[in-house]
């Protein structure tokens, strides 16, 4: 059973296959097309946290492509505290044909995928967001024309989008650099994994000013994660320096397009006029969170048979 869980465990071949469907599945989607892939067929939701856009866009398509989604919420099956997360993922096999899970714990999400007899899709963990950066990479592609040898730079904390754009730069060349404060570097192993791929350079710096030059994109998220709300005071200090601004951009000495996988905390690690200027390509990244999901759904339901 092929399941997305990370975006390491797919080839180039096997990702370009995936962007290229989303690419298809999107024209469809905007004639709204009559697009019947999940005819009869379910998708169960799991949410251990929060979520606007994950929720709302695999819904949305799921249904589009003729079948039906459940949401499960926080407080709606419990999982791995009202009931074992092996038990949750043998249930679903039975009842449904994709299941999708938003989890804390990233070996929870291993074990969901486990048990399963159905394709499980990483919706975020405190480790991963693989949905999230095969999109963003998509809605590069759209706006530059190619996603290949391209300056990426993420500013903030060393988080679970870090992790996917490293799993990412495994497999598609780009220079990608992580500018963070000191204490707040992406995993070890997954930065050491990326620069022994040898697909990318890697760069983790602490310092703004020296990795925004040249950028092709900038990109930031919150500082405190889901999970982590209560250290959001003490980050913000810790923080300040790294904030996506006007003047941060303007010395990229070139155009530079911004990025944010949202929700963004406005004035805390991107300013409001960086968020509505023109070279803020947001909500692109956040439209495409569907086309893309829908095309891995497909391309999973297609790799399963
Ligand atoms: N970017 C993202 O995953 O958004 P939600 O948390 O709203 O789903
Ligand atoms: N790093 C953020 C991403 C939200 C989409 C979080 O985990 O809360």
């Amino acid at each position: 059973m092929k399941h997305f869980l990370h975006i390491s465990d797919y080839s180039d071949t096997e990702l370009w296959e995936i962007l290229n469907l989303a690419k298809d599945l999107k024209a469809k989607f905007h004639h709204r097309a009559d697009v019947k892939h999940f005819k009869n067929r379910s998708l169960a939701m799991i949410f251990a946290k929060p979520s606007a856009r994950t929720r709302v866009s695999f819904e949305t398509g799921f249904e589009w492509m003729g079948g039906h989604a459940l949401f499960l919420g926080p407080n709606d099956i419990g999982i791995g505290k009202r009931e074992a997360i092996k038990d949750i993922s043998r249930l679903f096999s039975r009842y449904n044909d994709v299941m999708m899970a938003r989890l804390f714990d990233h070996e929870h999400i291993i074990e969901l995928a486990e048990y399963s007899t159905i394709p499980v899709i990483n919706g975020l963990t405190d480790y991963n967001h693989p949905c999230q950066i095969m999109t963003d990479i998509f809605t590069v592609w759209e706006h530059m024309g190619k996603i290949e040898k391209l300056k990426i730079v993420y500013m903030g904390d060393g988080n679970n989008i870090v992790h996917s754009w490293l799993h990412l730069a495994m497999k598609i060349p780009m220079d990608f650099v992580c500018c963070c404060p000191e204490d707040y570097t992406p995993d070890n192993g997954t930065v050491q994994k990326a620069i022994d791929a040898k697909i990318s350079n890697i760069t983790i710096s602490h310092d703004p000013q020296k990795a925004i030059q040249n950028a092709d994109v900038v990109y930031t998220d919150v500082w405190a994660s889901m999970g982590q709300k209560e250290e959001a005071l003490e980050r913000e200090k810790i923080f300040s320096s790294f904030q996506v601004n006007e003047e941060l951009i303007k010395n990229s000495g070139q155009k530079t397009l911004f990025m944010h996988c949202l929700p963004a905390e406005r004035d805390r690690e991107v300013t409001d006029g960086v968020m509505e200027a023109d070279y803020s390509i947001v909500f692109d990244q956040a439209e495409n969170r569907m086309h893309v999901q829908n095309a891995i759904m497909v391309y999973l339901s297609e790799k399963n048979k």
